[in-house]
């Protein structure tokens, strides 16, 4: 999925958790671009994320220490800086961004906050479910709060493909997104009033 999309986005908190490198290495394809979000520039400067391997853009905001923009762009990393809302980097601000330096496609990896940011923006098109045979118990969770109450408010999946492998399930759907984007319009409104979800 990496080698099929222009960039991959991450949340600072799947760096600092699990240092992925984000590259294509078990099929042949060249690596997507690595984008980092990161309002306040928690990334080490050690993370196998801003290796040589693949290019690497870091969005962060205007609460970001310049001195460590300035460290990030001499080891050959992009920074750009974005607005804010009561979630995080602004993520229509964001993906206009990605739209400016020529990305058409967007692999959003994770984690959890970063993947409840772009639901409740209503700005996916496509959702992909990996199963393992695997049991964690409570584990973690995959999406926060979306703010829905009721079955009705939900999210809808259409146009559903099921693919098996040796060992996991992958299921995909695309998104409707025509039922829930007046929640977004919504979300926006109370984010550029001020207030807190
Ligand atoms: N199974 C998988 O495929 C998979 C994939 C990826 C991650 N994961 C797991 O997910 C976990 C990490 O998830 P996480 O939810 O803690 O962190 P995350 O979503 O990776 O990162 C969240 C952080 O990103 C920053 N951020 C900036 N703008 C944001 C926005 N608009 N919305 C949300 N976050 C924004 C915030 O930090 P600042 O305020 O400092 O900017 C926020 O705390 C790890 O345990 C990892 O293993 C699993």
């Amino acid at each position: 999925m990496r080698a099929a999309c222009d960039a991959v986005v991450v949340g600072i908190g799947t760096i600092l958790r699990d240092d992925p490198q984000l590259t294509v290495r078990m099929v042949p394809g060249a690596s997507p671009l690595r984008v980092v979000l990161d309002s306040a520039l928690r990334v080490p400067m050690k993370a196998k994320v801003l290796s040589a391997d693949a290019a690497t853009l870091v969005i962060t905001s205007d609460r970001s220490d310049p001195a460590k923009r300035e460290n990030l762009k001499a080891v050959g990393v992009g920074v750009h800086v974005v607005p804010t809302t009561a979630r995080g980097l602004d993520i229509p601000a964001v993906l206009a961004q990605l739209r400016d330096a020529g990305v058409e496609s967007v692999l959003i990896e994770g984690g959890a906050k970063v993947v409840t940011s772009v639901l409740a923006a209503a700005l996916v098109d496509r959702i992909v479910v990996g199963t393992a045979p695997k049991i964690m118990g409570n584990g973690t969770n995959a999406i926060g709060d979306l703010g829905v109450g009721r079955v009705t408010e939900a999210i809808r999946l259409i146009n559903r493909t099921v693919q098996v492998t040796d060992d996991d399930v992958l299921m995909a759907w695309d998104v409707d997104n025509s039922h829930f984007r007046s929640k977004a319009a919504d979300d926006r409104q109370l984010v550029g009033a001020g207030e807190e979800r």
